[in-house]
């Protein structure tokens, strides 16, 4: 299918600024000709943004406790909501480039609609699976997944209407190594697939990656692969706000996206974190491009 690219340059879900920039470093680091080179057709540039357009007058936004930047959070996600949502009903493939991890809550809103078991990838040395009663920090990158399974301030849970948008045993999250207590009482309680880097180290990437594919074939309808590109370890993925130690080897994150590919599971993708300011001579831009490309089915020969 024809890819329909989706840019969201937005960084307030996170605790520093910079990763709104991602997404025009990933386009100036050679996307566009990658893909193009392997043949697949790019349906014109979305940018998601606030278009010059002000947010409400600040007595008109909603205040909550713990949730940094709710109202601008809330609308650039209801906004690309809408442009996912659109894109599927064209048959388009959505790929959507962050920006920070809390533009996963639009992203799933606007693909929810379209499936009655939705299964998610999320590659991540974290789980995003606060709220504003557990999160440390109050930043919303951190909480987006939980809002995604309906757990959150209700704004954001009701974005475009079904709610919740993923089912807890949809879910697979792969990665994982900087749990808060809250996230892992969550994991724990609602059964949620978890493979944390000491499974990655004891079965090794392609085992964990055959389980996830095998786990989400029968019971789901699409999958989503909300991949932020802190899984990988810092040594490959420098420019990014939350680096965690320990993390994915540069053949081991792409393993995971080439195996995606081959199964044939994969109806979008999102890549989230980049933050060109805190990067080393583009290696994540870059990484972020060839990562996309293997998702997309890049091969080696
Ligand atoms: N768990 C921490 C928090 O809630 C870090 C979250 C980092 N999330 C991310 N998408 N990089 O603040
Ligand atoms: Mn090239
Ligand atoms: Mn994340
Ligand atoms: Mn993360």
């Amino acid at each position: 299918p024809t890819i329909a690219t989706i840019h969201v340059p937005f960084d307030l879900g996170a605790a520093r600024r910079g990763a709104s920039q991602g997404p025009a470093s990933i386009l100036q680091a050679g996307l566009q000709h990658h893909l193009e080179d392997m043949g697949l057709t790019i349906e014109s540039l979305t940018e998601v943004g606030f278009g010059g357009v002000a947010l409400a007058p600040l007595d008109q936004q909603i205040e909550a406790e713990n949730l940094n930047y709710l109202a601008e959070v809330l609308e650039i996600n209801t906004r690309l909501a809408e442009v996912v949502d659109l894109a599927v009903k064209k048959g388009s493939f959505p790929l959507i480039l962050g920006g920070d991890h809390s533009i996963a809550i639009g992203t799933l809103a606007g693909l929810a609609a379209h499936y009655r078991n939705l299964g998610v990838i999320w590659i991540d040395a974290h789980s995003d699976l606060n709220t504003a009663a557990t999160s440390p920090s109050g930043n919303i990158h951190g909480m987006s997944l939980a809002v995604s399974l309906g757990i959150g301030h209700p704004s954001l849970t009701e974005i475009n209407g079904v709610k919740p948008k993923v089912k807890p045993e949809n879910i697979v999250l792969i990665g994982a190594r900087s749990l808060d207590e809250g996230e892992k009482k969550l994991i724990r309680s609602l059964g949620i697939k978890c493979y944390t880097m000491y499974d990655i180290d004891r079965k090794g990437m392609a085992n964990v990656m055959q389980e996830a594919i095998d786990y989400l074939k029968d019971r789901t309808d699409g999958v989503h692969v909300s991949y932020d590109v802190d899984s990988l370890d810092p040594i490959e993925a420098p420019g990014t706000g939350t680096t965690v130690r320990g993390g994915l080897q540069f053949r081991e994150a792409h393993l995971a996206v080439e195996m995606l590919h081959e199964s044939g599971l994969v109806t979008s993708a999102e890549f989230v974190e980049v933050n060109p300011l805190l990067d080393e001579e583009n290696k994540t831009s870059q990484l972020a491009v060839s990562l996309i490309s293997s998702l997309l089915g890049e091969q080696i020969l």
